[in-house]
């Protein structure tokens, strides 16, 4: 034999012997049988060796070309079966996590509360976000020339038509549509025209309603008492502060002592030791009629509050905005 296609022959053995994968393999299946490989090369020259030399050198490059196919092959096969090699994949190394996305902390509170309030046996309802001055003012003793329409910043979509400017049209709707005992919470969004530290044009508030015979302020004061002790604790002080809302007669406003100073004073309660976290009232005999109910018969009492605002105290956040702006770093200190 030849001596250069008995050294190709070595070599490519040799090589094949230590080659660790599949494409180790190919590659050399490429340099040695490959267009431009060394046995394709040597079967190539043999047209200018010496005429007797020639049947000799054809048959055992023939030969070595078959025999290396065949140990490619085999070797490839072989490779197969074993499987991947046991450094070929780190079984050590940790998995990837995928982002784990979380409730946000305003639906987070918003359901609390409306959580605390089903335990007291009311249900959870929800009205349009665009609403009709009809349901948003008229419904609720706010006549178009009536200047608590001042107060609410409205965004109006034509001269009947609004983006509404709090819950309390649900009370409305509700009323409309069931006769008493009514009582229903009314989680949402709200709209208004007004952006500072802590107002943004859009932010949500959960409403309250029950209607029933021989429901007093007493029981306003009960239910709204509960409900700040399990949103809060215990120890948080509630005070009813007598106000103003067309819609309930006589209406309060109520107070908590300061989540922060416990009523010592300090920079979140403006140093008056309090801080105003709802609107309440008795259902105002106006709305009765305007839905058909009994005022003689029935009474009830109704309140409506900020979500943004009491979480706001819950966390000791100051600043509204905060909430949208989609921080993931902001966001991530709520998750459950
Ligand atoms: N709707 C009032 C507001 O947005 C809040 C409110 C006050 C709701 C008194 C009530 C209530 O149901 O009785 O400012």
């Amino acid at each position: 034999m030849d001596l250069s296609i008995e050294k190709i022959r070595q070599d490519a053995l040799g090589e094949l012997e230590t080659a660790p994968d599949a494409p180790a393999v190919q590659e050399l299946s490429t340099r040695y049988l490959g267009r431009k490989g060394f046995v394709t090369r040597f079967l190539r020259n043999i047209s200018r060796l010496p005429q007797a030399d020639r049947a000799e050198a054809g048959k055992s490059g023939n030969q070595v070309k078959r025999q290396l196919e065949e140990a490619f092959e085999r070797k490839l096969a072989d490779l197969e079966a074993a499987g991947p090699s046991a450094d070929a994949i780190d079984v050590s190394l940790p998995g990837r996590q995928p982002p784990v996305g979380s409730v946000h902390p305003i639906t987070s509170i918003s359901e609390q509360i409306c959580g605390i309030f089903a335990r007291m046996g009311f249900e959870v309802v929800e009205g349009p976000e665009v609403e009709s001055d009809y349901y948003n003012f008229e419904a609720l003793n706010i006549p178009k020339d009536h200047p608590a329409r001042d107060m609410q910043d409205t965004f109006y979509i034509d001269d009947n038509v609004v983006l509404r400017t709090h819950t309390s049209p649900v009370q409305i709707r509700v009323m409309e549509q069931r006769k008493p005992p009514v009582r229903v919470v009314a989680p949402g969004k709200v709209y208004r025209c007004d952006s500072d530290l802590t107002h943004t044009p859009m932010f949500h508030q959960v409403e309250g309603l029950l209607v029933d015979r021989n429901i007093s302020f007493g029981d306003l004061k009960g239910v709204l008492t509960s409900f700040v002790h399990e949103m809060f604790d215990e120890q948080t002080t509630l005070r009813f502060r007598p106000s103003f809302f067309p819609f309930t007669e006589p209406s309060a406003e109520v107070d908590i002592l300061c989540v922060m100073c416990r009523g010592k004073g300090c920079r979140v309660c403006s140093h008056t030791g309090w801080l105003e976290i709802l609107g309440s009232g008795m259902v105002h005999p106006a709305l009765y009629e305007n839905v058909g109910y009994d005022a003689g018969v029935y009474t009830g009492f109704a309140f409506g509050m900020g979500v943004e605002r009491i979480a706001m105290l819950k966390y000791g956040i100051d600043d509204i905005r905060k909430f949208f702006e989609n921080d993931d770093r902001f966001l991530r200190q709520f998750q459950a």
